[in-house]
């Protein structure tokens, strides 16, 4: 009966450890909710399918929920291990590890320390939400209007919208997790003529965008993306056989961070020594003041398990550019 549970509510792969994470989720959540039942109403990844289920799959997974000891924060961590090998380098399934998180996070007080009103936070690439969850806790709740991302795996959308919640103690309202993918989803809501969005600008951008070897992408998808970013404005930025992933993810982000917006992200370092990086070298330099490109003195990444050289860069956007907003 777990399968067909999992198999209905579109949750891969079909095993016991991604049941597991599924169940810890719903404990968590039934913190801030009624009852299961009722969480088909939510606006959240996989929630609206429970609908799909019959009485006796509720039954079960409200029984499973007395059961688990498994912490959300360790959910956080393990979701991404259960993503069968192929699918995890597809995707780029490598999550920030805490010594980056702790990194980002301080620097997100530190620009925070003379600001009053309450701030965005943001992750287009979203994860299982490690970033935003880790800021939250290190800046409180009360200096969070609203925070939102974009995941297209659907059992780490979850574990991301759950962690989300819980970390903004039950806030529903201002958390969003879209599940879906954020060249289709970031157009929608933020092209011209600009309707106003659903969701507003960040402040801050804390992300670890996906970097898939632009060679291992389908040839229809590498060209729809490619004019998904000429047709937001960056076509200037863009030589079509030096381009990578992980820089037009960039380019994504630049679109939705507001004026004197920070933006700290993870990235591999070849992206500021390789052709490939040129683009979003010259919009940096353009429109942004670098604070920081950090590398780890005891690792090679900050992504679990990439083996990438990453570097992390802290910049602010605008003719600010300091870091005190
Ligand atoms: C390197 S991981 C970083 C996850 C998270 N930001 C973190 O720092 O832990 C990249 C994430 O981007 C997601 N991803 C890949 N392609 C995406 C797309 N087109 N739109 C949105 N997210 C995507 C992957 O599923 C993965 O969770």
């Amino acid at each position: 009966m777990k399968a067909r549970i999992l198999k209905k509510l579109g949750i891969e792969p079909v095993n016991n450890e991604s049941f597991q994470i599924f169940i810890a989720s719903i404990k968590t959540i039934m913190e801030y909710a009624g009852d299961v039942e009722s969480l088909a109403n939510w606006n959240a990844p996989i929630l609206s399918d429970l609908n799909k289920l019959s009485s006796s799959e509720i039954e079960l997974i409200k029984s499973e929920v007395q059961n688990t000891n498994l912490s959300i924060k360790e959910c956080q961590v393990e979701v991404q291990k259960l993503i069968p090998q192929e699918k995890r380098k597809k995707f780029a399934v490598y999550y920030t590890i805490q010594q980056g998180t702790d990194l980002m996070t301080s620097i997100v007080k530190e620009f925070l320390s003379s600001r009053k009103e309450k701030v965005v936070l943001v992750d287009p690439f979203l994860g299982s939400g490690s970033t935003l969850t880790a800021a939250i806790e290190k800046i409180g709740v009360e200096k969070v209007e609203k925070v939102w991302g974009i995941e297209p795996l659907p059992l780490p959308a979850l574990v991301a919208y759950v962690s989300l919640l819980h970390s903004m103690n039950g806030k529903r309202d201002a958390v969003t997790v879209i599940l879906g993918d954020a060249f289709e989803e970031i157009p929608k809501m933020f092209s011209p003529p600009f309707v106003q969005s659903k969701l507003p600008k960040a402040d801050i951008i804390l992300t670890n965008p996906p970097f898939t070897r632009w060679k291992y992408l389908e040839k229809k998808y590498r060209e729809h993306i490619l004019s998904v970013i000429e047709k937001l404005g960056y076509k200037k930025y863009i030589t079509r056989k030096e381009v990578s992933l992980q820089t037009l993810s960039m380019f994504l982000c630049d679109r939705i961070l507001n004026n004197n917006g920070l933006l700290i992200s993870v990235l591999p370092a070849s992206t500021f020594y390789t052709i490939y990086g040129r683009g979003y070298k010259s919009l940096l330099k353009e429109k942004y003041g670098i604070y920081a490109m950090v590398e780890s003195k005891s690792r090679v990444s900050f992504s679990e398990d990439s083996g990438f050289k990453e570097i992390i860069i802290v910049a602010v956007k605008g003719s600010n550019k300091k870091l005190t907003a």
